[in-house]
């Protein structure tokens, strides 16, 4: 009433038309709504494709980008099995072994088509084979582990950059390396110069790449047991080399934020919820 007697002192007024009426109106209901919905997740929106997806520190990857809202497209040589990859619509599953570029490229294809885009990656898959001396080492193992350990890797990260400089709030890539890159065991050569040259790899996309606003992070695992790495194989050479398990309960977290020049190294303590909580930090 106040306004409407203000209005007549000030020579009269005259009535919104009724589609301006409705948008105010409605504009208020709106904001009540999402008021009442809460804050999204903080991965709400976003899209992240993990290598290695059905077994061990991958499928604990999917399992936290899901919790925190993302979309998530998993890769893996295995079948994905988990009721997820087909029931849920946030997850897009495709068996796939990562050192056929071609294949990959049409799984990136099928991603976009399906999600829209690619905000992160998370280089996860690969192999540790049965511990070899270099004297005893074939050359066939070697360009094996070399296959799955780096060159697929160098190849998902081209073909995915186009779509990681896209991503509105930045891309973001987690290269899963290993305690292996600063403290090799004997028996381990192939393992241990693969992941030494995708760690290298890393600090270059993160070089190159910062321009384009994408973030190129490294984490070095240690001993994360529940996973499908430590087969009797691997296990029973490593028991005579390895000394203190004390000492294996460590991961070694590399954070390369180099487009905001931050300190390069830290160190944390143990375990599966590390490896999860240092992905989340790494969006920072
Ligand atoms: N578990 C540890 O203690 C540890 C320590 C250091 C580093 N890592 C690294 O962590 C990563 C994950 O290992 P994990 O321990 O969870 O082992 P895992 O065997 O449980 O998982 C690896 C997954 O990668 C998949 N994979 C292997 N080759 C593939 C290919 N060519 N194409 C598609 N998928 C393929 C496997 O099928 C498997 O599901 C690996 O890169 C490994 O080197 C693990």
């Amino acid at each position: 009433m106040d306004i409407l007697e203000t209005a007549d002192a000030l020579g009269g007024w005259v009535a919104l038309p009724a589609p301006q009426l409705f948008d105010v109106e409605y504009w208020d209901l709106e904001q009540a709504k999402l008021r009442r919905a809460g804050q999204p997740p903080v991965l709400a929106g976003e899209v992240a494709l993990v290598t290695g997806a059905a077994s061990g520190i991958g499928k604990a990857c999917v399992e936290a980008l899901l919790k925190r809202g993302a979309a998530v497209v998993g890769v893996d040589l295995q079948p994905l099995v988990d009721g997820r990859w087909s029931s849920d619509p946030a997850c897009f599953g495709a068996q796939c072994d990562i050192t056929d570029e071609a294949a990959m490229r049409d799984v990136l294809a099928r991603a976009v088509a399906r999600f829209g885009g690619l905000d992160m990656l998370v280089l996860n898959a690969g192999i540790f084979p049965k511990s070899a001396r270099i004297d005893a080492l074939s050359t066939e193992l070697w360009q094996k582990v070399m296959r799955v350990n780096v060159d697929a890797n160098m190849a998902l990260m081209r073909d995915a950059h186009p779509l990681l400089a896209r991503s509105p709030k930045g891309g973001r890539v987690v290269v899963i390396g290993s305690k292996n890159v600063p403290a090799p065991g004997p028996g381990a050569a192939a393992y241990s110069a693969s992941k030494a040259a995708l760690t290298q790899l890393a600090r270059i996309a993160a070089l190159e790449w910062g321009s384009d606003r994408i973030r190129v992070n490294v984490i070095h695992p240690n001993a994360v047991f529940d996973t499908g790495l430590w087969t009797e194989d691997v296990l029973t050479p490593c028991q005579s080399h390895w000394v203190k398990p004390a000492a294996m309960s460590s991961i070694s977290i590399s954070f390369r934020k180099t487009w905001r020049r931050t300190k390069p190294v830290s160190w944390v303590r143990r375990s599966p919820s590390r490896v999860r909580s240092s992905i989340r930090k790494s969006r920072r």
